[in-house]
């Protein structure tokens, strides 16, 4: 089978090199990829966002199935796209997406169905946010509607910041569009972690839990970053904890959609937060996380290409998603500067073009990988192009000892400026 696989982070690489294991796989197209999909496939030079050159290089190549790595292009509404020209993918559809897309009409839903999330109220006038904030108590979490590349959270300390937030937001109008609208909330105290969900429309399977680490630095300091780490599966969240989190929140989504005739195909992330009174919805996203997928496919004790293929044909109940009983950590390591201003360009040397190791054994080790996020190829050489540059994952049979081996790999690479986390995984 064709595949062509739409994005160039992390995640995509991980995915890719899930893609190749598979026996089914005969050519892999990645767009537009990165230097490690490269090395997995062929990177074809269209943006993400293009939906309509996409469309047009699936049909051309005579792809067999498209899978979607990003939110935006399934936000722009390619799933309904590639349908109405009759080319497969896994992808959400337009009308489904809002669940990302608009934090307003996500919150509306989950009141309307009674799954548990904080409490809000959404605006389009900027003085009557400004009026119900003040009657809160802060900490007040500010959401832009829209997409804003995981920035449009703020979490206001004071009256007077949440009154600067929103007006940052709604009359700067900083995330354009997407910040024209707010949800302001309440603050949830507790422990947060991340779901993934598969459905195929007709019935839907757990694929595993992760954690990722959104600040910067250690100790959870720093401003919040796209991830800097991730693990899986979760070490605190117990199997009644899981339960309970089913029965609460994804079984009650899931006939939620049904409910209002939307049919979800692809990946539900629910973004958690485990508090006092227990499990509670923080945000949907629909598709796959990132850094999270670097450390799920990794556990995958299926072919991820028939995983895929069973959503399309809707016969994911008959699908064992089964995990492997390892645990995962991935190190991200990021471009000095970054979230805000970085230099792009360095020579990564530890790194040479080639074809990636498929098992975590070979150059880096036993159980290592490598998935990279901002590289591209220049002159033979691999350089960084981007804020997160290199996801370095370890495998183990404990968290310990994937942590080890994620760090003793990451000794070994180095490139200028370069930064990372040295306590993911730790203090469990
Ligand atoms: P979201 O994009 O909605 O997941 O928000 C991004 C981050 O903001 C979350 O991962 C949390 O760390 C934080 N956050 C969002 N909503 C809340 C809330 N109601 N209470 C506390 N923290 C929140
Ligand atoms: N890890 C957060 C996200 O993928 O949105």
């Amino acid at each position: 089978m064709k595949v062509l696989l739409i994005g160039s982070g992390g995640r995509e690489h991980a995915l890719a090199w899930g893609l190749a294991q598979s026996p089914k796989l005969s050519k892999l197209f990645i767009a537009p990829g990165n230097a490690g999909t490269a090395q997995l496939g062929e990177n074809v030079p269209i943006s993400a966002e293009n939906l309509s050159e996409l469309a047009q290089f699936a049909r051309t190549e005579k792809i067999d199935l498209t899978v979607v790595g990003p939110e935006a292009p399934i936000v722009a509404g390619i799933r309904d796209l590639f349908e109405r020209e009759n080319l497969k993918i896994i992808a959400p559809t337009q009308r489904t997406s809002f669940l990302e897309g608009s934090k307003v009409h996500a919150k509306a839903f989950m009141e309307k169905h009674g799954i548990p999330t904080a409490r809000h109220a959404s605006f389009e006038s900027f003085e009557r946010a400004v009026t119900f904030a003040r009657t809160m108590q802060p900490p007040i979490v500010i959401k832009a509607d829209g997409l804003a590349a995981g920035k449009g959270v703020a979490i206001a300390q004071s009256h007077a910041e949440a009154e600067q937030v929103l007006r940052e937001f709604m009359i700067a109008k900083r995330f354009g569009a997407a910040s024209q609208r707010v949800v302001v909330e309440e603050f949830l105290a507790g422990k947060e972690f991340s779901l993934f969900v598969a459905s195929d429309g007709v019935s839907w399977k757990l694929l595993g839990t992760a954690q990722d680490y959104k600040r910067l630095l250690d100790g959870d300091r720093g401003p919040n970053t796209g991830g800097m780490g991730s693990i899986s599966p979760v070490p605190w969240l117990t199997e009644q904890m899981l339960d309970e989190t089913v029965k609460k929140i994804v079984a009650p989504t899931f006939a939620a959609l049904r409910q209002e005739n939307l049919s979800y195909e692809g990946v539900l992330y629910f973004g958690l937060i485990w508090t006092e009174r227990g499990p509670y919805v923080l945000e949907y996203n629909v598709r796959f996380g990132d850094p999270e997928t670097q450390v799920l496919v990794p556990r995958f004790d299926f072919d991820l290409l028939e995983f895929y293929l069973a959503i399309a044909e809707r016969q994911l109940e008959r699908f064992e998603t089964t995990l492997k009983p390892i645990s995962v950590v991935c190190v991200v390591i990021a471009s000095g500067g970054y979230p805000e201003h970085y230099e792009k360009g360095f020579v990564i040397e530890a790194l040479t073009p080639g074809p990636t190791p498929l098992r975590g054994r070979g150059e880096w080790g036993e159980g290592v990988l490598i998935f990279h996020a901002g590289t591209a190829l220049k002159e033979n050489k691999i350089v960084t192009s981007g804020g997160r540059v290199l996801n370095v994952v370890g495998l183990g049979v404990s968290v310990s000892e994937a942590r080890e081996r994620a760090y003793s790999a990451l000794a070994q690479v180095s490139f200028q400026g370069m930064h990372y986390r040295r306590d993911i995984g730790s203090g469990i």
